[in-house]
C-alpha cells in the first residue's frame, strides 16, 4: 500500500531565526525543520573539507583556540557524544563532557538551573541531548552561547541527518532525485524526522516502510510515501536507512514478537534483491543485529555505509561548530 502526500508539511517550524543573506544565518542548530537548503548545503560543503582533514595524520587546527564547548548529555550515547568531543578538540576548543549521572541533576537541580549554572561559566558552544522533545530549545533560550541539539526525545537529531546526507551525497553524487527508504520504528525516531525534513528539502523522494503501529500520527503531513510491506517499499530504492526499535520510548507492546518483527521488517539480502543493484544500506546505530537488520547485510562492505556514517559524523559536527562560532572568531587573525 502506498499513500503519497505531496502537500507541504504543516508540522510546526523548529525554532530557528529567519535567513538573512548569510550562508548560515542561525544562532543555534536546534533542528533541520526551517533550515534554508542553502544553509544545509553550506554545512555539507564545509564538512567535506573536514573529511579530508580527518584523514591526515595531523587532524587538528587551532581555529577555535580559546573557545569552550560543553557537552551536556541527559541520555546515553556512544557515537554522538564521542564525535562531538573529538570534533571540538580537532578545532582547538576546550571540550568538557558532562553526563547527568555525575551532575547535580541527581541532587534535584532542575534542567534550567543547570543551564543557568553552565551559562555563568561562559561556554561558547553547548551540545545537548535530552529525552524530552523540546527540552533543547527551552534550554537554548536561557543560554548566551550557540546551542546544538544532539537529539531531543522523538523530535529532532539534526547532526545525524546532516551526516547521513553527507554520506549519501559523497556516495551517490547528489541527494536530489534519489529514492530513499526509511524503515523500522519511525514513530519514536528523531533520526527519521530530521532525515525526512532534510531529504525533502534537498529534493529526494522519501519512502517510509513500517508497520502502522510504528508510524507517527502526523505521517500524512510529512510529504512522504508510506508502505506497509518491505517488498513494495524497497522496489527500486537507491538508499535504505534502517532504524532501531526504540523500546525506551515505547509504552506497552507495539509488536507481537521480535522473531516476527525480523521476519517481516528485518532487512535481509533476500528482501534487498528488489532494490537497485548499487543500493546503499545505512543505520544510525546502535544496531540490533537479527532484529531490524541481518548481520551479513550490515557487514557487506560493498553496500553498507554504516562505518562511513560514523566517520562523516565527526566532519559534520566540526562543520556545525565551525559555522556557529564564525562570528566569535571574526576578529581573529585565524
Ligand atoms: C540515534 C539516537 O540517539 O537518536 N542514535 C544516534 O545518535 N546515532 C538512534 C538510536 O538511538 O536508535
Amino acid at each position: 500500500m502506498s499513500t503519497h502526500s505531496t502537500e507541504q508539511s504543516s508540522y510546526p517550524r523548529a525554532d530557528v531565526d529567519p535567513p538573512s543573506g548569510q550562508l548560515f544565518p542561525y544562532k543555534h542548530l536546534l533542528g533541520i525543520w526551517g533550515l534554508d537548503p542553502t544553509a544545509i548545503k553550506h554545512l555539507l560543503d564545509t564538512a567535506d573539507g573536514y573529511v579530508e582533514q580527518n584523514r591526515q595524520a595531523k587532524k587538528s587546527t587551532a581555529i577555535c583556540n580559546g573557545l569552550t564547548q560543553i557537552n551536556l548529555f541527559f541520555e546515553n550515547s556512544t557515537r554522538t557524544l564521542m564525535s562531538f568531543e573529538i570534533a571540538g578538540k580537532r578545532l582547538g576548543l576546550d571540550t568538557i563532557s558532562m553526563s547527568t549521572g555525575t551532575s547535580s541533576i541527581k541532587k534535584g537541580e532542575t534542567m534550567l538551573d543547570t543551564a543557568a549554572t553552565l551559562n555563568a561559566m561562559h561556554p561558547d558552544v553547548l551540545v545537548m541531548r535530552h529525552g524530552d522533545s523540546g527540552a533543547v530549545k527551552l534550554l537554548s533560550e536561557k543560554m548566551d552561547c550557540a546551542v546544538i541539539n544532539a537529539g531531543d526525545g522523538r523530535s529532532e537529531h539534526p547532526t545525524q541527518a546532516l551526516l547521513d546526507a553527507l554520506t549519501i551525497r559523497r556516495r551517490k553524487g547528489s541527494i536530489h532525485g534519489q529514492t530513499i527508504v526509511i524503515s523500522g520504528d519511525v514513530a519514536h525516531s528523531r533520526v527519521a524526522r530530521s532525515n525526512i525534513y532534510l531529504l525533502n528539502a534537498m529534493g529526494a523522494r522519501v519512502r517510509l516502510v513500517a508497520p502502522p503501529t510504528l508510524l507517527p500520527c502526523d505521517v500524512d503531513r510529512l510529504g512522504v510515501e508510506v508502505f506497509h510491506r518491505m517488498e513494495d517499499g524497497l522496489e527500486g530504492a537507491d538508499v535504505v536507512m534502517m532504524l532501531r526499535l526504540q523500546n525506551e520510548r515505547m509504552q506497552g507492546a507495539f509488536l507481537p514478537s521480535l522473531r516476527e518483527y525480523y521476519r517481516f521488517w528485518g532487512l535481509t539480502r533476500e528482501k534487498l534483491t528488489v532494490a537497485k543493484d548499487d543500493v546503499l544500506v545505512m543505520h544510525p546505530g546502535p544496531m540490533n543485529r537479527g532484529v531490524e537488520i541481518a548481520s551479513d547485510v550490515a557487514d557487506d562492505l560493498d553496500r553498507s555505509a554504516i562505518e562511513e556514517q560514523v566517520e562523516m559524523g565527526v566532519a559534520v559536527r566540526m562543520a556545525c561548530i565551525d559555522v556557529l562560532t564564525k562570528d566569535l572568531r571574526s576578529g581573529d587573525a585565524s
